[in-house]
Order: structure tokens, then sequence, then C-alpha cells
């Protein structure tokens, strides 16, 4: 399998640095006409009303910049390498990069073809036969090259579908006689923009070589001898842009469906938003969903996120990611929960209280409660909102971040936790994990907003 090697070039943003030299006194700045123009909160009415998920996401994501550093950087985590980096695409690890994911092409370097989503998919290049009268340009749909020991095969045999050499398939039939060899050279083209704004289709690779039509007529093989071998590295090497990327006889871009990373101004077409849900309008998104091994975002990050795409202008060509998101404007503020990527209906009063009761009560509850926490009188919920008294620099539940509460760390077992994991279990090997549904439910709940109802 070969992967397209436009490697995109991505605008690093340069922060500008004001001179470390002293001005003329503490707190003056002198005037310079370099300076970037700073955020404009102004221009934006802020949301006043009582939700609490807007009013916390307002306060805690205001900007892109903010959403940038707080929810990209942190579901990406402090373990490089599950994550997007350098290395990997996106790259979503500076703001620059961020703000170069509106309106860029996704799945460019996706790790294998099935992973690719039909609406990523490009309009393939063309293919044709220029020294053949039939000259008819056929778009690309997927192309191989089978590895292998050269195999040559009679002008009047037909060489077997997964024969060694360049596999070319089409979205359409190639109009050759079947069951013999043709010699011929195959040009790609592809339409490029010129100087002028024009469009103009461009030959810009090409091989020469025997081929043979084979299977249901749209699939072209091209004979690779040992000599030819640098000429088709050559033609891979540039790119070649693939119609049906992942092969299931879809042509994305024909569909005329096609999105981008992030689609400006719809966030409900944008590829890392179906990421992160798994699906899009209703439709499944192929690969594993995002963050691969950190917590999913929570409702805040998730309207934040939301809020910030809606309001990114289609027409614009440039994004100022320090403008304020215009929460008060945003369609989604209507019902955050509906953003909810962990899945509703894990109640405090139905669910999660009723776990703590029954497997903890018996030790935290009474007069005595172990380690001082009570979770069976009728205050649990608001108890819970306040700090560990094992580790004093967290809460017990910290809405939206499971990672940064105790009680969770607790059940979790995580290796910061003082004491034993809970529950305790004195009769057995010391302690034991709650059962899996129950601690998902408990961390759902925690991710969703740790509501009391
Ligand atoms: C058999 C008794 C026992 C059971 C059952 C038990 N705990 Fe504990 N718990 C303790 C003891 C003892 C401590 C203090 C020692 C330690 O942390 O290991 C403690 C400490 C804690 C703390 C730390 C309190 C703080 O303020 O930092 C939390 C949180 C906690 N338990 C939660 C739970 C939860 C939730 C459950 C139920 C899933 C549970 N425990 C079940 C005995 C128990």
């Amino acid at each position: 399998m070969i992967r397209s090697t436009l490697a995109p070039v991505l605008a690093g943003l340069l922060l500008a640095c004001g001179p470390s030299e002293p001005y003329g006194g503490p707190g003056e700045i002198p005037f310079d006409p370099q300076r970037p123009t700073p955020g404009t909160p102004g221009e934006v009415t802020p949301y006043t009303g009582t939700h609490p998920i807007v009013l916390e996401a307002q306060t805690r994501l205001p900007t892109g910049l903010e959403l940038q550093r707080k929810l990209v950087l942190r579901t990406c985590g402090p373990t490089n390498g599950v994550c997007h980096n350098q290395k990997e695409f996106p790259d979503l690890h500076t703001t620059g990069t961020f703000a170069a994911a509106i309106n860029l092409p996704c799945n460019l370097q996706p790790g294998s073809y099935i992973s690719v989503y039909d609406r990523c998919e490009r309009l393939g290049d063309r293919f044709t036969f220029s020294d053949h009268d039939n000259s008819k340009e056929l778009e690309l749909g997927w192309f191989e090259v089978v590895v292998g020991a050269y195999v040559e095969y009679e002008d009047d045999q037909t060489p077997p579908s997964d024969a060694a050499g360049l596999h070319l398939h089409f979205k359409d039939v190639v109009l050759l006689e079947q069951g013999r060899a043709h010699w011929g050279t195959g040009t790609f083209i592809r339409n490029f923009v010129n100087d002028q704004g024009n469009v103009e289709a461009l030959a810009f690779a090409s091989y020469n070589t025997r081929w043979w039509v084979l299977d249901d007529g749209k699939h072209l093989f091209g004979e690779v001898r040992d000599y030819q071998r640098e000429s088709v590295d050559a033609l891979l090497a540039v790119g070649i842009i693939q119609g049906d990327q992942n092969r299931n006889g879809i042509f994305g871009a024909r569909e005329g469906k096609t999105v981008p990373m992030i689609n400006p101004g719809k966030p409900e077409e944008s590829y890392l938003v179906a990421r992160l849900r798994g699906h899009m309008q209703g439709e499944a998104v192929p690969g594993t969903r995002m963050p691969l091994a950190n917590q999913p975002p929570s409702v805040t990050d998730m309207l934040a996120l939301m809020c910030f795409i809606e309001g990114l202008d289609p027409a614009a060509q440039e994004w100022n990611l320090s403008a304020s998101i215009d929460y008060n404007a945003c369609s989604y503020i209507a019902d955050p929960e509906a953003l909810n990527l962990v899945g509703a209906g894990v109640k405090w009063g139905e669910r999660v209280w009723p776990i703590l009761q029954s497997s903890c009560g018996g030790c935290h509850g009474g007069a005595n409660p172990q380690a001082g926490l009570d979770l069976l009188s009728a205050d649990t919920w608001t108890r819970l909102q306040g700090n560990s008294s094992q580790n004093l620099d967290l809460k017990l539940i910290d809405p939206g971040r499971p990672e940064k509460s105790y009680l969770w760390l607790k059940l979790a077992g995580d290796g910061s936790i003082f004491g034993s994991r809970m529950p305790l279990d004195p009769l057995g090997s010391g302690s034991r994990s709650l059962p899996q549904d129950q601690l998902d439910s408990i961390q759902t709940w925690i991710l969703a907003g740790a509501f009391n109802d």
C-alpha cells in the first residue's frame, strides 16, 4: 500500500515578543506599529444567561487560544505519542497549527486506507493514455504497488489480479481490449489554479510500460521490470491523489460532501468533531475515537469547541484565535447537554449515590465514618464538592475532570493516591475494584458535570 506523500506545509505562528531591554520606566511600553492586534472581546456581547455550562465555558474557555491550550493540549495529554504532534497528522500542538487546521483537508496521512472517511476523499487525479487513440480521461480511485519478484507475461497472457507490479483502480471502465498487453504511456493529470486564477489541467507524471486490463475492466495492471522500479518510485513520490482512498467504491469528493478538518461556521461538518463523536450526521466515521488514551472532552469543552467553530467566518482567509468566542450567538447554548460525548442518563440520585451507599456506606457512614468521609447522610453531594482530607490539593469531585477528582482516583486505584484503592475489602485481598459498569457510570457522571439530579 502506498500512502500519499503530500506533506502539508502548516504555517507556524510567530508570536511577537517585545525587546528585552528596559523602556523609559517601569510599566511603560513604547509604541510599536508591528505589535499584533490583541483580541477584540469588546465586539462580542457576553452571555448573561444562567445556564451553568455556558457560564463555565465562557469563563474557562473565552477564546480560541484558550480552547487550543486547555482542550486540545489537555486531551493530547502529557503522554506524547498517543497524541497529535509533529510526527502525526493533524498537528494541533500549537495555536498556529490549530488555526491552520481550519479548512485543511482531513485524512491526509491516514495510518491505513481503511481508516479514511469518505467525506475526506478529494477529487482523484485523472489518468489517460497519451499515445493511444482512445484518450478518455479516467478518475483514479486507488492504486497499489504489489511487491514481489518480476514475472514476465506473454502479450496474450493475462496476469493474475495480484501480480507483482503497479495496480490502478478507476471510477470507470478502461476502454482497452482485455486479454492482451498494450504498450503505452500512462499520464496523470491534475487541475491547478494558475497565477491568473484560472483552472488549468496539467500532466504532472507519466509511466511507460506494458498494461493489461483486468477483472471488471476498471482495474489496470502496469508491468514493473527491475529497471523500471525507479520510475515507479518517482511516480509515487509526487503524491497521486486517490478519489476512493478507502477503496469502498464511494468517491467522496464526487458526492460533493467533502469536509475539512475544521469547517468554519459548520461544526456538524468538521472532521475533528466527528472524530470526537465517532459519527457525522448520523453516519459512522472510521477510525478510533479521539482522544485515544485520555479523557474525552467534557460537555463544557464540547460547547466551547462547537461555538468556536460555529463562530468562524467561512468567508475569511485568516482567523484570529484570540477573538472571544461568541457564546451568546451560539446555537448550541440552547441545549449544551446534547453535546455530551459519553452518553446521558447517569444521574446522581438514580445511579451514582445508590452505588456509593451500597458499596461504601458500611464504612463511610454512621457516627464515625472512615477517613471522616460520610457518604450516607443527606448532604453527601454537597460534601463531595469539597476537598479531600488525604490530598488537600484536590476536590473529592471536580465536575468535568475525573483525573482531578480524588474520589475517582481512589476508585480507579490511581498511582497518586494515599492509602488504598476503594472500596477497602478487609476480608479479601485488602481492597478491590467496583465492577466496570459502575466505574463507567461514576466517571460519566463526573465528566458530564457531576450534577445533583
Ligand atoms: C471496609 C471499609 C471501607 C469501605 C467499604 C470503603 N472505604 Fe473508603 N476508606 C476506608 C478507610 C479505612 C480509609 C482511609 C485509609 C485509606 O485511604 O486507605 C478510606 C478512605 C477513603 C477516601 C479518602 C477520603 C479523603 O477525604 O481523601 C475516599 C475518597 C474513599 N475512602 C472513598 C470510598 C468509596 C467511594 C468507597 C466505595 C466504593 C469506599 N471508600 C469504601 C474504608 C473503606
